[in-house]
């Protein structure tokens, strides 16, 4: 179901899309694909670039969600499903917060920023697509933890005492645990300003402490943010 905030950004998120695939896309690529709604419109805009026969590509999915996808849009997924290949060519993603300064990001919204991590630091080429309501002047969302279900008191008394966080373990709507697709658990962690304007050491000090597997803060290298506008249009910044 495409919420109301989705609707209004369609168009231009299927704009930006179009654009990728026609400027960035090539027959053979292997293609990381992110999750959430911006890259569901890129599915769909991919998928009908490959029904047309205008091209030939393989993806390699970040989530359960993205397999869907691919496959209701008729996207051929690369062969080995358990094993992301050490080089991808193109990986399209999206984002749940992107710092306008810095191009730091937060991810993890929908549970999937172990696999999207893995994608985007291994390509090529990394683009993002995201409507503009993504694009703030400081990261302020919290940042999830993907954090082993063992050590999630541990990491939760670290990130309050060292770094002012207050963690919330995610939760499924009944109150029953969320687990992610790696079989591990999510801290939301809502950090003070300062700490989450210094988002590479941040990222780099999060990691280190025993039983975080990634975190949600990413500084890895984005090569094109395609932002989608009100207006149907896009940017590329
Ligand atoms: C998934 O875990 C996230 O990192 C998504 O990339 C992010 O939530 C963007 O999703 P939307 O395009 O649905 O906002």
């Amino acid at each position: 179901m495409i919420s109301k905030h989705g609707q209004v950004y369609s168009e231009s998120l299927e704009k930006a899309a179009s654009s990728i695939v026609s400027e960035h896309l090539v027959r053979g690529f292997i293609v990381g694909l992110g999750s959430g709604f911006a890259v569901s419109r890129f599915a769909a805009v991919l998928g009908a670039a490959i029904k047309r026969k205008e091209l030939e590509v393989n993806v390699v999915p970040s989530s359960m969600q993205a397999w869907r996808l691919a496959r209701e849009n008729g996207i051929p997924l690369y062969s080995d499903s358990s094993h992301c290949p050490p080089s991808l060519d193109v990986c399209v993603d999206g984002a749940d917060e992107i710092s306008i300064a810095d191009r730091s990001m937060i991810k993890g919204g929908g549970g999937a920023l172990l696999r999207e991590k893995i994608l985007l630091s291994n390509s090529k080429l990394s683009l993002i697509l995201a409507d503009e309501s993504k694009f703030v002047t400081m990261l302020s969302r919290p940042v999830p933890l993907e954090v082993i279900q063992f050590a999630c008191l541990s990491v939760e008394k670290v990130v309050t005492e060292r770094f002012g966080a207050k963690p919330v373990l995610r939760s499924l709507e009944k109150g029953y645990p969320y687990f992610t697709e790696s079989g591990n658990v999510i801290l939301d962690c809502d950090l003070p300003q300062d700490v989450i304007g210094k988002a590479t050491s941040l990222e780099r000090e999060l990691k280190q402490i025993p039983g975080v597997v990634e975190t949600g803060i990413f500084t890895c290298k984005v090569d094109k943010f395609y932002r989608a506008r009100r207006d149907g249009q896009f940017d590329v910044l």
